[in-house]
C-alpha cells in the first residue's frame, strides 16, 4: 500500500528528501543524505533530474524501471509525485527486567513521564508516582533518523544547516509531546535519559563541540529544565536530564548502570550498550571507568549492502545448512534485509562452515535468497570486523587500564535493544565479547528507560545515581595507543 503526494512548482534547489522533510515526512536516511548508504529509496514520477552515477550503482535494474530513486540525490525539474509506502512496524525494545518496588520513598505525586531517547528509537513511559512503577508505554522511531542514523550525522546537520539544532529539537520534542498527550494525564514531572548528544538536542543546547577534538560538550547535565522552555506541552513542570559522564558516555549509561544495581553489587561488572556508538563501563561499588567506541552503523543494519533495521521482514535468525541459508524474519514477513543480530549469527555461521576465514576473507558474495537479491558481501564482513573490533578493543582497553583480567569479571550486562537480541554464542564466536565471558552474560533490556522511571519514583535511586556520577571516570579512546593496538588485533576472528 502506498499513498501519493503531489508536488507542484517545487523548489528546484532542494532535493526530494529536503522537500519531504519540509512536509514533516521523514524517510530512512542512515547516511544523513550524503548518498553513501543507498537506503533512501522512493518511487517518484514526473519531471526529475537525471539518474546520478550513485543511483545507478545503488539501485537494481527493476527498481530503476519502476521509477525508484534515491531521495537525497534527486532534484525536481518540475511537478512530480512521490509514492510513500506505508511505514513498516519497527520493533522497539521497551521492556526490561529491572522493575520492582522502590527502595526509597516516592518523590512526587500524580503522574510522571520517563523517556529513553535513543538515537534510533524512543520509549516514553507513563509512571504512577504512588505505585512507583510504569503503567503504560509508547514507543516510536526517533524522527531524527531521517537526518542520519548516528549521532555524527546529526551533529553534522546541526553544524552545517541554519537552524539545524532547532529543526532536530522540534522533531524529537513534537514526537515526545504526542506520546505524552496520548496518555491523557496531567503530568507533574518528566525525566529524560539519552546519550549526551540526544540530551543536548532535546534540551535545545548546542552539541557542536562534541563533534570535533577535544570533544567538549556544552554541559554534562544532571539538572532540571522547565518543560515549557524546551517546547513541551505540559506547562511549567520540571524535566530532569540524567547526568552524563562525557561527550560519548551519556545519561542513558549512568541511568542504566544504576537501574540494574551495578553500582551497589559485589564483584566486577562489565556493562555494554552496543549500537552505532558502543558505550562500555567496568567497575564495582567503588566506582566505574567508562569509554565509548565508534562501532559504526553495521549493528543497526546500516552500512551493510542488504542490511535493515529491526523492522518487519528483517532477517533476525539465520543458520547455514548444506551451504544454504535458512532464516526467519521478524513477523514472518517476506525478507527485506539482514538486521544487526542476524549479521552476527550469519558471520558466526560462515566462520563455522569455513566460508569466511579468521582474517575475514570471503571469496565472493554469500547469497541468502536463490535470486541473489539478498546477500552478504566481502565488504560487509569488513564492516562487521571494524564494528566488533571497536567493541572488543574497548573492553580490552578498560581491562588493561584498570589492571583487571577477563577472569576478574563477575558479570557482563548487555543493555539496550541490540544486546537483547544477539545470540551470546555467536557474539563470543566472532570475538565481539571475550569467549571466556560468554556464560556470564545477562541481557537486561531497556535499562536506560528503567532508570528514568526509577528517578521519578524512588528517592533511593536518586541518591544512588548522584553518588554514581561522582565516582565515574572516562577514558578517551580516540588517541589512545593501547586501544589502537588492541583494535588491530581484534580485527581478526578468534
Ligand atoms: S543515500 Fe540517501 S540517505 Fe543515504
Amino acid at each position: 500500500m502506498s499513498k501519493s503526494l503531489y508536488f507542484t512548482s517545487p523548489d528546484k534547489e532542494k532535493t526530494v528528501m529536503e522537500l519531504l522533510r519540509e512536509r514533516d515526512i521523514n524517510i530512512s536516511a542512515p547516511c544523513g543524505g550524503f548518498g553513501s548508504c543507498g537506503k533512501c529509496k522512493i518511487k517518484l514520477e514526473g519531471e526529475l533530474s537525471p539518474l546520478t552515477e550513485i543511483e545507478k550503482s545503488r539501485l537494481t535494474e527493476s527498481e530503476i524501471k519502476n521509477g525508484v530513486r534515491l531521495a537525497c540525490r534527486v532534484y525536481p525539474e518540475g511537478d512530480f509525485i512521490a509514492y510513500l509506502s506505508e511505514s513498516v512496524g519497527f520493533s522497539v525494545l521497551t521492556d526490561n527486567n529491572l522493575s520492582g518496588k522502590p527502595v526509597g520513598t516516592s518523590v512526587a505525586t500524580g503522574w510522571g513521564i520517563g523517556v529513553d531517547i535513543g538515537t534510533t528509537t524512543v520509549a516514553v513511559y507513563l509512571c504512577s508516582m504512588e505505585e512507583g512503577t510504569a503503567v503504560d508505554v509508547k514507543s516510536f522511531v526517533n524522527p531524527q533518523t531521517s537526518y542520519g542514523a548516528d549521532v555524527i550525522s546529526r551533529l553534522s546537520y546541526i553544524r552545517e544547516q541554519r537552524n539545524g539544532l532547532q529543526t532536530l529539537q522540534k522533531q524529537i520534542i513534537t514526537a515526545i509531546d504526542e506520546a505524552v498527550k496520548s496518555f491523557g494525564k496531567e503530568i507533574s514531572y518528566l525525566a529524560f535519559a539519552g546519550n549526551t548528544v540526544m540530551q543536548h538536542i532535546s534540551a535545545g543546547i548546542d552539541p557542536s563541540g562534541i563533534a570535533v577534538a577535544p570533544f567538549t560538550p556544552t554541559t554534562l547535565f544532571g539538572y532540571e529544565l522547565n518543560s515549557a522552555d524546551i517546547g513541551l506541552c505540559c506547562n511549567n513542570v520540571p524535566v530532569w536530564f540524567m547526568p552524563c559522564a562525557a561527550s560519548y558516555v551519556g545519561g542513558d549509561i549512568l541511568s542504566g548502570l544504576c537501574a540494574c544495581g551495578a553500582d551497589m553489587a559485589d564483584g566486577l561488572t562489565l556493562y555494554l550498550d552496543i549500537g552505532t556508538n558502543g558505550e562500555i563501563a567496568l567497575g564495582d561499588k567503588n566506582g566505574f571507568t567508562t569509554c565509548a567506541t565508534a562501532a559504526g552503523p553495521a549493528f543497526e543494519g546500516a552500512g551493510i549492502e542488504c542490511g535493515s533495521p529491526g523492522v518487519e521482514g528483517a532477517i533476525n535468525k539465520i543458520k547455514i545448512e548444506n551451504g544454504k541459508a535458512n532464516f526467519e524474519t521478524i513477523g514472518g514477513f517476506p525478507p527485506v534485509g539482514i538486521c544487526g543480530s542476524a549479521l552476527i549469527d550469519l558471520t558466526a555461521e560462515l566462520l563455522r562452515n569455513g566460508i569466511v576465514d579468521e582474517t575475514g576473507f570471503m571469496e565472493e558474495n554469500f547469497n541468502l535468497t536463490d535470486d541473489g537479491r539478498l546477500y552478504l558481501s566481502p565488504k560487509d564482513i569488513r564492516q562487521l570486523q571494524l564494528a566488533k573490533a571497536a567493541i572488543a578493543a574497548g573492553i580490552d582497553t578498560l581491562l588493561i587500564k584498570t589492571g583487571k583480567k577477563e577472569s576478574d569479571v563477575d558479570r557482563v550486562i548487555l543493555a539496550g535493544g541490540f544486546g537483547s537480541f544477539i545470540d551470546r554464542k555467536s557474539a563470543a564466536l566472532i570475538g565481539l565479547i571475550p569467549a571466556a565471558l560468554e556464560s556470564k552474560i545477562t541481557a537486561v533490556g531497556n535499562a536506560s528507560g528503567a532508570g528514568a522511571v526509577k528517578w521519578l519514583t524512588d528517592s533511593y535511586f536518586r541518591e544512588s545515581l548522584n553518588a554514581l556520577n561522582e565516582k565515574t571516570d572516562y577514558i578517551e579512546l580516540s588517541s589512545d595507543p593501547v586501544f589502537s593496538e588492541r583494535f588491530m588485533e581484534r580485527m581478526f576472528f578468534e
